[in-house]
């Protein structure tokens, strides 16, 4: 079957099973391109709590899906590709996170929402790279605790005056950026400014313009009047900053910064996921609900 046949076929099923498409701003660029809505991990979670389908057809990585599921128990959530995972959100599981958090008493837990359902069950409050600080300032507790990722937590820590204690979880994407790359981007594109992700390490954050989520880059994309800018994240986020703005030159800080897990989703995997109904993505009641009520405690604090 030829591409254009697939899209034919996925549009097709999206009326017949009425079902959305949601991807991550990391999906290649033919997934993101039949998607109904293309956001970062807080915009993906507020867009399945408020569309109106039966179906919500996750394009992204099995965490995002599961907290769909969370957030809307009432539909059918699909992972086109079980494989799908984030290697960060396995760094940490609810056992371990039961057993660190009983060595710090009456610490509460932020946790990022890379992780899964039943970590997210044993934290007080999630946070994306787009939110972390401001829900960190939402707690009035000095000392947090903040699970999985050591780079998002650092750069938290230097956001606020609370002390924040990291779980040693990282991307194995974003912590592969080194301040050598920022410095020969440079080199290479004096002119340039470095945006990059929080995931990244404490010395690439140093060297950048800007510390962004993919959604903040999106919307920076659409408003700078800058000739080049050195992109540190996933290179996913190319294809969207490209269509946003075609005046500005968008380079990869590293061009094999590629999250393999995120380009398993294939249009054709799309395609067979709504034809057959596959794969699945559920969280067993008692877990979604206490790992909801994390998940809500954010996006209130969001919507203040
Ligand atoms: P964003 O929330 O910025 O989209 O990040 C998600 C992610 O997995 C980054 O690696
Ligand atoms: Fe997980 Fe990193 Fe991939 Fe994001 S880029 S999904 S944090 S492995």
């Amino acid at each position: 079957m030829t591409k254009s046949e697939v899209v034919a076929r996925i549009r097709e099923l999206k009326g017949k099973r009425n079902a959305v498409i949601l991807a991550h701003n990391y999906q290649i660029g033919e997934v993101q391109e039949i998607a109904d809505y293309v956001g970062d991990s807080l915009g993906l979670s507020q867009e399945a709590a408020r569309v109106d389908a039966e179906v919500v057809v996750f394009c992204g990585v099995h965490f995002m899906a599961e907290t769909a599921a969370i957030l809307c128990p009432e539909k059918i959530v699909l992972l086109p590709d079980l494989k799908a995972g984030c290697p960060m959100a396995d760094m940490i599981n609810a056992r371990e996170l039961k057993e660190w958090r009983s060595r710090y008493p009456g610490r509460p837990v932020v946790c990022y929402v890379n992780t899964t359902a039943e970590v997210k069950a044993e934290a007080d409050v999630c946070c994306t790279s787009s939110n972390a600080v401001r829900v960190v300032y939402s707690l009035p507790d000095d000392e947090i605790l903040f699970v999985p990722d050591r780079n998002l937590a650092a750069y938290v820590a230097r956001q606020t005056s609370k002390r924040i204690i990291p779980w040693d979880g990282y991307c194995y994407v974003h912590d592969r950026f080194l301040a050598a790359d920022v410095l020969a981007g440079k080199r290479e594109h004096p002119e340039a400014e470095v945006w990059v992700h929080p995931e990244c390490r404490p010395e690439v954050i140093d060297l950048a313009d800007r510390v962004m989520s993919t959604g903040s880059m999106v919307r920076a994309a659409r408003e700078t009047a800058i000739k080049e800018v050195l992109v540190g994240t996933e290179t996913g986020i190319l294809h969207r900053l490209r269509i946003e703005n075609g005046q500005t030159m968008f380079y990869p800080l590293k061009a094999d910064a590629l999250c393999s897990n995120m380009k398993k989703i294939t249009l054709r995997k799309v395609w067979e996921a709504m034809e057959e109904m596959k794969f699945k993505v559920e969280v067993p009641p008692g877990i979604s609900q206490r790992a909801r009520g994390a998940i809500e405690k954010m996006i209130a604090i969001e919507e203040v």
